[in-house]
C-alpha cells in the first residue's frame, strides 16, 4: 500500500477510535453547570487531528501492546492538549478568534467560561488517569505514567514551554533558545504521548529510549511545521488564522532561519526521527508515517 493511502486509513480510523473513548470519559454535556459542560464539548469535539492520542496508541503498538489499555492515557493526553488550546486563544494570550475551524471558546461563551473550560479538562484529565479500573496496570507503572504527563504538562514542560514564549515576544532568542522553548511548549506532551504509550506495552529501557529520541526529534519537527503553516498555509484547511507569528512579530523558526531553511531542519528533524526506531519491526510502520505526515501536513 502507498504510503499517503495507509496514512489516511491509519489516521481516520485511530481518531474515530480516539473520538468514540472521549465521548465516553467525557462528563456528559448536559451535567449542570450546562455552560461549562457545554463550553467543555464544544472544544473537544470542535475537530483536532488528534495526532497526540494516536502518537500515544502508535507507540503501545510499537511495543506489542494493546490498544484498549491505552485509551484513557491516549485520551487523557488530549484533554490536556484542548485545555491548553483554549487558554493558549484566550485575549491575555494569543488572542485568536478561530480554532479548529470555529469560533475560539472565550468568542463563544466569554473569557471566565473559556478559562474554566480549560480548568475542568486539565482536573479531568488526571481524574481519567487515576480511575484504577480503566487502566489495567500495575500501581506503580500506572504512577509512572501519571507522572510523565503531569511533569510534561506542567512548568518543567508545556505551560513552562508557554510562559517562555510569551517572553520571546519582547526579546529576540536564538535558534538553541527557540529549540528549547519548543521543546516544552509542544514536544514535552509529544513526548509524554510516545513514552506512556510503551510504558503501558511494557517496553524495555532500550526500546523506550529509542522511541524518547524519536518522540524528541518529531516534537520540534512538530512546531516547525506549525511556524511554516503560520506562514504559507490555508487558513480554511488549518481552521485558525494564519500570518498572526509575521504581525506580533514573534520569534519562529521561520523568522530566524527563513523558509528555505526551516523546511530543511524540518526534513532532518523528521529523518532523525525514523533512524532512532530503525530497530522496530514492521509494528512501528504508523510511528514512522506519522513523522513523515508531521513533515507534510497541511492543517
Ligand atoms: C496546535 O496543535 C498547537 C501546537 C502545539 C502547535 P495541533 O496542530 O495538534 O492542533 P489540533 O489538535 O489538530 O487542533
Ligand atoms: C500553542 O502554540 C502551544 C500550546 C497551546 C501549548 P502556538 O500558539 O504557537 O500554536 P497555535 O498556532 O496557536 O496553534
Ligand atoms: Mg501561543
Ligand atoms: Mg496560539
Amino acid at each position: 500500500m502507498k504510503h499517503e493511502d495507509f496514512l489516511e486509513a491509519y489516521l481516520q480510523d485511530r481518531c474515530k477510535i480516539v473520538e468514540e473513548a472521549l465521548e465516553r470519559y467525557l462528563p456528559g454535556k448536559d451535567n449542570e453547570p450546562r455552560e461549562l459542560h457545554a463550553a467543555m464539548h464544544y472544544s473537544v469535539f470542535a475537530g483536532g487531528k488528534r495526532i497526540r492520542p494516536i502518537l500515544c496508541l502508535a507507540s503501545a503498538e510499537a511495543c506489542g501492546g494493546d490498544l484498549a489499555p491505552v485509551m484513557p492515557v491516549a485520551c487523557a493526553l488530549e484533554l490536556i492538549h484542548t485545555y491548553s488550546l483554549i487558554h493558549d486563544d484566550l485575549p491575555s494570550m494569543d488572542n485568536d478568534d478561530f480554532r479548529r475551524g470555529k469560533p475560539t471558546s472565550h468568542k463563544v461563551f466569554g473569557e471566565a467560561t473559556a478559562i474554566l473550560a480549560g480548568d475542568a479538562l486539565l482536573t479531568e484529565a488526571f481524574a481519567l488517569l487515576s480511575r484504577a479500573e480503566k487502566i489495567r496496570l500495575a500501581a506503580e507503572r500506572r504512577l509512572a505514567v501519571i507522572q510523565e504527563i503531569a511533569l510534561a504538562a506542567g512548568a518543567a514542560g508545556m505551560v513552562g514551554g508557554q510562559a517562555l514564549d510569551i517572553r520571546t515576544d519582547q526579546q529576540a532568542p536564538d535558534i538553541g533558545a527557540l529549540t528549547d522553548m519548543h521543546r516544552r511548549k509542544t514536544g514535552a506532551l509529544i513526548m509524554a504521548a510516545v513514552k506512556t504509550g510503551a510504558l503501558i506495552a511494557g517496553a524495555n529501557d532500550r526500546k523506550l529510549s529509542a522511541l524518547a529520541g524519536y518522540a524528541n526529534h518529531i516534537g520540534i519537527a512538530f512546531q516547525i511545521a506549525d511556524d511554516i503553516l503560520n506562514v504559507e498555509g490555508d487558513e480554511t484547511l488549518m481552521g485558525k488564522s494564519t500570518g498572526s507569528d509575521a504581525a506580533l512579530g514573534k520569534v519562529t523558526c521561520v523568522s530566524l532561519l527563513g523558509l528555505e531553511a526551516a523546511k530543511a531542519r524540518l526534513a532532518e528533524e523528521v529523518g532523525a526521527a525514523i533512524t532512532c526506531i530503525a530497530s522496530f519491526d514492521a509494528r512501528a510502520l504508523p510511528l514512522r508515517a506519522i513523522a513523515r505526515f508531521i513533515m507534510e501536513r497541511k492543517s
